[in-house]
């Protein structure tokens, strides 16, 4: 059996997520229920802001709270200094409520609306432009202080196809033979400030590809830089850093990922003449994956003569990676941590599509009906992607701390769920 990592223990055989007993939380709260720890979101952060800031000392870290977007997460990341990155009006408004200053967000979207362009400038944010389109609604609309554009650095890495986010096939960003005319639009529009971006994809465990697009991306810098006459205040590399969600995978190290990165980007900085900019990066799974545990119970155990299922009550609803992307999140027997795992199971939801599974021949010990699995991992794309399918409602969230438990969202109810349709269609001409 692999050890437990920080903040998950076994207590007889019995799962503690810092202090606090699993089945205490799911005899409260019922299952399926996500619980978070805050002191390992706050152990990533540090150990995260250390590794950047030991080689440079113009660091901002933005939190990619597409991940998890809780507001008692976004609260602890609040606290500890970080950065919002925003996608969608929804997440700044969530941002901001939470308690960051629109200074501190900075909002990148794709396929923006113009009315959505509006509530950003209203609402006093960052804008990171991702086509020249985007940039001229928004000139139309207002001159921004500072500007920031999303560039394709023509190389993309991730997990899955779907979570690669530049490269040939992305919609993402824009090539470096337009980017010179979008900051000249900018420019002449009267904008004084500047940054440059890049993401390329999700799920990146090894610095390699990363460091192939960051050089890129920075020749694209030294470009605009000469080209366009234009300083960059902020160069952004976005986010992507990985973790290992498969007992045999590694952690990224993240003082070597540092030390590549900005050894490369205090080099190129230097020779193309751009002088000291702030160096943006935007996790989001690093900062909350595996600060999150999905409590899940055993409905029923089914044999058929060929497969052998443990039916749970999280499907795809609740935790969509693994149907979506062919995920592998581990899981446990939360009450059973020290009985040998000698069964194979397919770990199947509740929703009526064969492709609901959280994982297939998976050895777990032998399960009943009752039993309490935890899925490790959850903490990111986990609730932030859940979806009410099959009229289900979402689940819950629990925080943990040091043998203390709050409730930080509350299960959703039917009336949720019904909320806003009518019985009866009142017709209009
Ligand atoms: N910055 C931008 C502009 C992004 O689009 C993303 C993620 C991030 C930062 C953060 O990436 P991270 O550090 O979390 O890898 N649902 C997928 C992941 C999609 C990520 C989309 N963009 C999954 O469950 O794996």
């Amino acid at each position: 059996m692999n050890p437990l990592k920080d903040p998950l223990e076994n207590r007889n055989g019995q799962l503690f997520i810092d202090g606090v007993s699993a089945q205490t939380l799911v005899a409260k709260f019922d299952t399926p229920l996500y619980v978070i720890s805050e002191r390992r979101i706050r152990n990533n952060y540090q150990r995260l802001q250390q590794a950047l800031s030991r080689n440079y000392g113009k660091i901002k870290i933005f939190y990619a709270m597409k991940a998890n977007s809780n507001l008692a997460v976004l609260k602890i990341l609040e606290s500890e200094g970080a950065n919002v990155d925003a996608v969608s009006p929804g997440e700044v408004a969530t941002a901001l409520k939470s308690g960051f200053s629109a200074d501190r967000i900075l909002f990148t979207g794709t396929s923006v609306r113009t009315d959505e362009l509006k509530f950003l400038v209203d609402s006093g944010v960052t804008i990171n432009v991702d086509s020249q389109s985007q940039l001229e609604r928004l000139l139309k609309i207002t001159v921004p202080k500072t500007l920031s554009v999303r560039v394709n650095p023509e190389v993309g890495a991730g997990h899955h196809e779907h979570c690669i986010t530049a490269g040939k096939q992305s919609k993402f960003g824009i090539w470096e033979q337009d980017a010179v005319k979008a900051y000249e639009t900018a420019k002449k529009a009267g904008v004084q400030h500047f940054g440059i971006h890049m993401h390329i994809g999700s799920g990146i465990l090894d610095a390699e590809p990363f460091l192939m697009a960051l050089e890129k991306f920075l020749s694209v810098a030294k470009l605009v830089h000469d080209q366009a006459g234009v300083d960059f205040d902020f160069i952004d590399v976005g986010g992507g850093l990985g973790i290992p969600y498969k007992p045999e995978e590694k952690p990224l190290d993240v003082q070597y990922f540092s030390d590549k990165v900005l050894s490369l980007f205090k080099a190129k900085t230097r020779e193309y003449g751009l002088g000291e900019p702030f160096l943006h990066v935007e996790p989001g799974r690093y900062l909350v994956a595996d600060a999150c545990v999905l409590l899940t119970a055993v409905n029923t155990v089914k044999v058929t003569p060929f497969r052998k299922f443990a039916c749970v009550d999280a499907g795809f609803n609740t935790l969509v990676r693994p149907a979506m992307y062919g995920s592998y999140h581990h899981i446990l027997a939360a009450n059973k941590l020290n009985a040998p795992a000698e069964e194979t199971y397919d770990v199947a939801g509740p929703i009526c599509e064969s492709g609901d599974l959280l994982a297939k021949d998976r050895k777990l010990p032998k399960l009943e009906e009752g039993d309490l699995l935890a899925v490790l991992n959850a903490g990111a794309y986990g609730f932030s992607m859940s979806s009410p399918y099959n009229t289900r409602s979402r689940a819950a969230e629990v925080m943990v701390k040091e043998g203390k438990f709050g409730l930080v969202r509350e299960r959703e109810r039917l009336e949720d769920l019904l909320r806003g349709q009518t019985e009866t269609v009142e017709w209009m001409q």
